[in-house]
């Protein structure tokens, strides 16, 4: 990881702590050294577009995670020695526990034993499965809501961010360098900030988006940021650290569309992890296309050229396997 971890860039662009807003609602204090286009006109064109205080408000007021998720996503590094707090944590959620239990039985339909108890999940799954579930339990009626700005209908961000985790739980057989456990977590929360974002994208701003996108060949986050000052990595970064999530994951958020300037692993992970849900949800898998990753990421993860296929076949497969564990229809 060492090694990997020298091949980053070395200046890091936007660092957490300078994310807008951050003491003070302004915004990011790194343009120089972003990667992202500088603007032409001394006032940024987002600053005229969307009011980008009410923006981050906006971030700020989104409702908190339930307290038992942020405290099992804080365990995600040392799970072996914190197995009775876990099974305490989740048993004191009553509804939590139902979500579980009906989870852990769909995922063990075929046995004629039933899952009666936190421990007999944990026993039967494996510590890290269940933890997963709990968190997915969690997220999920955050993620659920429709996003029209980003065409997404009910349900669609949640499939993508499901997939994305799935794409990350997968990852670690194909790479060489040993996988943070906050993987699952992270890719599952990286469009967080596309809730808020969402909301404030009228159908003028979205043509805008797009227009920028073709005029200017820019990436979609590319076009959020010159447009809008901010862009959805940014703004989850701002909600997750609101949520108290530890910074590995606010990391990974911050960095998902670009992982070689968030110097650690898990943004590389999260944005494969992207990369490979998107695959699978337009149906790519086995066509013989491979999901595009930002220069560096797969030297970085140590993953050899022909992972790529083997790794969106295992985690479609899986996908579709779990679909009804986590509730995705
Ligand atoms: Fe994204
Ligand atoms: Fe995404």
């Amino acid at each position: 990881m060492e090694k990997a971890l020298q091949e980053y860039p070395a200046e890091s662009s936007v660092d957490v702590a300078d994310l807008p807003g951050r003491g003070g609602a302004g915004p990011l204090t790194h343009r120089s050294q972003d990667p992202r286009p500088e603007r032409t006109s001394g006032k940024g064109k987002g600053t005229e577009l969307v009011d980008l205080k009410q923006l981050i408000a906006q971030a700020d007021a989104l409702g908190p995670l339930p307290p038992t998720t942020v405290r099992l996503a804080e365990m995600a590094d040392n799970l072996d020695s914190n197995l009775d707090e876990i099974a305490d944590l989740i048993e004191f959620d009553q509804a939590l526990t139902i979500q579980l239990l009906r989870a852990a039985n769909s995922a063990f339909s075929a046995s004629p034993v039933s899952i009666g108890t936190v421990r007999e999940a944990v026993a039967r799954m494996g510590t890290k499965q269940v933890v997963d579930m709990a968190i997915a339990a969690g997220v999920k009626p955050i993620l659920q809501s429709s996003l029209p700005a980003y065409g997404l209908d009910e349900g669609a961000l949640w499939r993508h961010s499901v997939a994305a985790a799935v794409g990350a739980e997968s990852a670690q057989g194909f790479c060489q360098v040993e996988l943070p456990p906050e993987g699952f977590t992270t890719a599952l929360l990286h469009d967080v900030g596309k809730l808020v974002m969402g909301r404030f994208l009228s159908p003028s701003l979205v043509g805008l988006i797009r227009h920028a996108q073709e005029a200017d060949l820019l990436d979609p986050l590319a076009a959020e940021s010159l447009l809008l000052n901010v862009n959805h990595a940014e703004l989850g970064g701002r909600i997750a650290r609101r949520w108290n999530l530890p910074p590995r994951i606010i990391q990974g958020i911050v960095h998902h569309h670009q992982p070689g300037y968030g110097r650690d692993v898990i943004c590389d992970v999260t944005h494969l992890a992207n990369q490979v849900a998107k695959h699978i949800e337009a149906g790519l898998v086995g066509s013989g296309f491979e999901p595009s990753l930002a220069p560096g990421v797969a030297e970085r993860l140590g993953m050899p050229p022909q992972a790529m296929d083997d790794l969106c076949l295992l985690a479609a497969a899986r996908f579709e396997l779990i679909r009804s564990r986590y509730d995705v229809v």
